[in-house]
């Protein structure tokens, strides 16, 4: 194989922090809480726990090892691994991570609004229509691309510092700042009058509302949640040093974004409830997407130290967007750089307009573009669902497939163990290899049937 003198990451810290950076996102802040309210609490917790440990985790693995084996962007991956003609798969990642960057900067853009709006002491009325503020921004032409256009830029930024000076040293410091951060909100919220019905709601299991459907949500969630299948994974992979135990840092990666979600939910959850007993009116925790951008201004409006809360919360959410951002814009620009053999700051350029142009769409189609349609659905419910239901899910199969069944076990355990340098105990490798090659392809096949069919 031939040797690519690439950056590197250049601690222990720095990787794990990178790593949970890109993990931990919008997936998390808003979507992880209301699934977990919607679908039986802790029984849904239990439900996503068991298929992280038995099918994403698994997958999660094995993007880090072709990673970090072939030293590579995802798509020249399967060919200095010796398969030049599966480069297909890698090709599907980089679809991946186009159609997932493409909506993502614009709800980053829209946390950006939101951190400015609170900064400026904008949620402290109870008395405004928090939906049709929301509604309107998002529908209007020029604030959420100036806004999309500001995202993308901070994140373009970071990157073009390169591996350790850019992505390394933000994540360091920032995903520090944001788990001390949600941890002060979630303090707050659990210790409003009235918050324990919230964090019942949300951890006592209720198993009468899992369904067949709970389990295909659930596990969909993981996937968006540790961020597989784009590409990411593997570029951060390649990154990181033969010596580095690579099951132990995807295991904290898993671990850590779970644990956020989790204490995400706990400062979400009870502060909703604990102000609607406040009004006597019943929870909403249904909103959605809604939740964070709709209910949670309208909380903060009437919540003891609400503004200084609604800055800190919308701080924690743009700095979660960025580092998510950062690690899918960096798989993009990885595969532009080196298959062009361009320098990185023109691959940056040149990955953040295509974005933005694609991103542009996504915001208009709130707006101005609703009329257009793909298969039914606006640009940005289509980019959001062909990712999610289609490329990351397709794509993390066949890496599954080609793991598990086209790679040589000899060089999958090499890997693994870190040539020999680790210390992953052997039954973990048995187990680890097991689930590749069998139960998280099965897993990953009946989401992507389910989500065909049902
Ligand atoms: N995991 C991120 C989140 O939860 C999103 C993401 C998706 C990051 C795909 C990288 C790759 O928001």
């Amino acid at each position: 194989m031939k040797k690519l003198s690439r950056e590197k990451f250049g601690s222990r810290f720095g990787v794990l922090m990178a790593m949970a950076g890109s993990a931990i996102g919008l997936g998390n802040m808003w979507r992880f809480p209301y699934l977990t309210a919607k679908n039986g609490g802790a029984a849904f917790i239990v439900i996503y726990l068991l298929l992280m440990l038995t099918i994403s985790l698994p997958t999660m693995i094995t993007e880090y090892l072709i990673g970090r084996r072939s030293r590579s962007n995802a798509y020249s991956a399967y060919g200095r691994l010796g398969f030049p003609k599966l480069k297909f798969i890698g090709l599907m990642a980089i679809f991946a991570v186009v159609f997932v960057l493409s909506f993502y900067i614009v709800v980053g853009g829209w946390a950006t609004r939101y951190l400015v709006e609170a900064c400026t002491l904008g949620f402290q009325s109870t008395a405004t229509d928090y939906s049709g503020k929301f509604a309107s921004f998002v529908s209007s032409t020029a604030y959420p691309l100036i806004y999309t256009f500001i995202f993308l830029s901070l994140t373009a930024v970071i990157i073009s510092g390169g591996v350790k000076k850019g992505i390394e040293a933000f994540s360091k410091i920032m995903m520090t700042v944001l788990f001390i951060i949600i941890i002060l909100v979630a303090i707050h919220a659990i210790s409003l009058p009235g918050a324990m019905d919230g964090v019942k709601y949300l951890l006592v299991p209720d198993f009468s509302k899992v369904t067949g459907e709970t389990w295909v949500t659930a596990l969909g969630q993981s996937f968006f949640s540790l961020g597989l299948g784009c590409g990411t994974i593997l570029v951060y992979g390649s990154y990181v040093k033969t010596e580095e135990d690579l099951s132990m840092s995807a295991i904290f990666t898993a671990f850590i974004d779970t644990g956020f979600a989790i204490v995400a939910g706990l400062a979400i959850i009870p502060a909703i409830f604990a102000i609607a007993s406040m009004n006597g009116v019943e929870p909403n925790v249904d909103a959605g997407p809604g939740l964070v951008f709709i209910t949670l201004p309208s909380i903060f409006a009437s919540m003891p130290f609400g503004s200084v809360i609604a800055i800190l919360f919308f701080l924690s959410l743009g700095l979660a967007a960025i580092t998510s951002s950062i690690s899918l814009l960096e798989s993009f620009v990885a595969y532009v750089m080196e298959v062009w053999n361009i320098s990185r700051k023109k691959a940056v350029l040149f990955a953040s307009i295509i974005c933005l142009c694609l991103g542009a769409f996504c915001s208009l189609s709130q707006g101005v573009l609703s009329d257009v349609r793909i298969l039914g659905m606006n640009v940005f419910d289509f980019f959001d669902k062909a990712s999610s239901n289609f490329f990351m899910t397709v794509s993390c199969l066949l890496m599954l497939i080609f793991a598990g069944w086209f790679m040589k076990k000899e060089d999958f355990m090499d890997e693994l163990t870190g040539r020999g340098l680790s210390k992953t105990p052997g039954w973990l490798q048995k187990l680890i290899y097991l689930l590749v090659k069998f139960i998280a392809p099965i897993g990953v096949l009946t989401i992507i049937i389910c989500n065909f069919f049902f």
